[in-house]
């Protein structure tokens, strides 16, 4: 008979968009029922480019959480052509810090304040690596002469690799990675690196770019980057279940409102939330592999940040549920991946 429970350490989510406002207000109980921690993205509009905003950002999502809430948000800042090595030396001071996201200009939502050319960011990558503070890499770029589908292996050879050449030091986060290529770099990275890692999201392990186009086209599996081919989709599977701890995850949950998804230029971003634990326990136990959830989930990504694993668990059970239509999303709705089809995996009290 097949399992029809999972425990497990309590989980983080290492990537993650929370928005602000009534927004966030909507979305931030749904992470923190699923999650201990999140690492926060800093793709506001305006973006959160200094300590004192980001803090000011805690504040502001701390006091959303809802009362019984246990959840520690994990800030970053946005990493521009402008970003002073000294605003590093004060995130890492704050303590309240644990990354520097780098969004290459014009990559995705909110990302136009970005960087334009990683040589402007010399000094101050320097500096992160002197003090320990974690690169979070959006790993496409961004050229008009590049296929949409191939932006993250050129990335790769075009800016990872010099990166990691002038930075051997610097920790970095390739995030929501999508192609065997990428999965590969990571992999070929010796034995003893512990320099760099990669976050995975649910529907990059569940879905192929078929999905997008599945009798029409489907705002809703549109996200950045974008999912790629069946083959891709096996290498990612492949690497979040094998147990090598380079590898863990981070949803990329990125909330837009119906209005905004269902239009003539739909923007980017799945809504994955509120059931990204069963999302990810189905992508694993499709492997066979719901043994290794507990450490892709809950352990190598805390390894990896320095910080400790979490206390307690939580229990995944078999009882199929319907994802809801929509969702609240301020005075919006908003529509969650799979809306309206059967999850067999349920979190918490059934
Ligand atoms: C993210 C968003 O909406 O902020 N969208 C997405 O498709 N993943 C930005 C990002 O992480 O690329
Ligand atoms: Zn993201």
């Amino acid at each position: 008979m097949s399992q029809q429970s999972i425990t497990i350490r309590r989980p983080d989510d290492w990537h993650l968009h929370l928005r602000d406002g009534a927004q966030m207000q909507s979305v931030v109980g749904h992470t923190a029922r699923q999650f201990a921690r999140a690492i926060v993205m800093p793709n506001l509009k305006p973006p959160v480019t200094t300590t004192a905003a980001a803090l000011a950002y805690r504040e502001r999502i701390l006091a959303a959480l809802p009362e019984s809430a246990h959840f520690e948000p994990l800030m970053t800042l946005y990493l521009t052509d402008d970003t002073a090595p000294d605003e590093i030396r004060r995130a890492k001071d704050s303590g309240l810090v644990h990354g520097v996201k780098l969004y290459p200009a014009g990559a995705t939502t909110n990302s136009a304040a970005g960087v334009t050319d990683l040589k402007r960011c010399w000094r101050t990558l320097e500096t992160m690596q002197a003090v320990g503070m974690p690169l979070e890499v959006h790993g496409e770029v961004t050229h008009a002469a590049v296929d949409i589908f191939d932006r993250e292996q050129v990335f790769i050879d075009e800016q990872l690799i010099p990166l990691r050449a002038a930075f051997p030091a610097l920790r970095i986060v390739f995030e929501h990675i999508t192609t065997s290529q990428a999965v590969q770099y990571v992999r070929d990275c010796s034995g003893a690196c512990n320099t760099l890692a990669a976050t995975l999201t649910a529907h990059h392990l569940l879905f192929s770019r078929n999905a997008i186009f599945t009798g029409g086209l489907r705002p809703h599996f549109y996200c950045l980057p974008v999912l790629k081919r069946e083959n891709h989709r096996r290498a990612l599977v492949e690497a979040a279940t094998s147990g090598d701890p380079r590898f863990f995850l981070g949803t990329d949950s990125a909330p837009h409102a119906r209005s905004t998804k269902e239009a003539e230029c739909c923007g980017a971003g799945c809504y994955t939330a509120l059931h990204a634990l069963e999302l990810y326990a189905q992508a694993f136990e499709d492997a066979g592999r719901l043994d290794r959830l507990e450490g892709f989930a809950s352990e190598f990504g805390a390894d990896f940040y320095g910080l400790p694993r979490n206390q307690g668990s939580v229990t995944l059970t078999r009882s199929p549920w319907t994802a809801p239509a929509s969702l609240p999303f301020g005075d919006e709705p908003l529509v969650p991946l799979l809306a309206g089809q059967q999850i067999n995996w349920r979190l918490g009290q059934v």
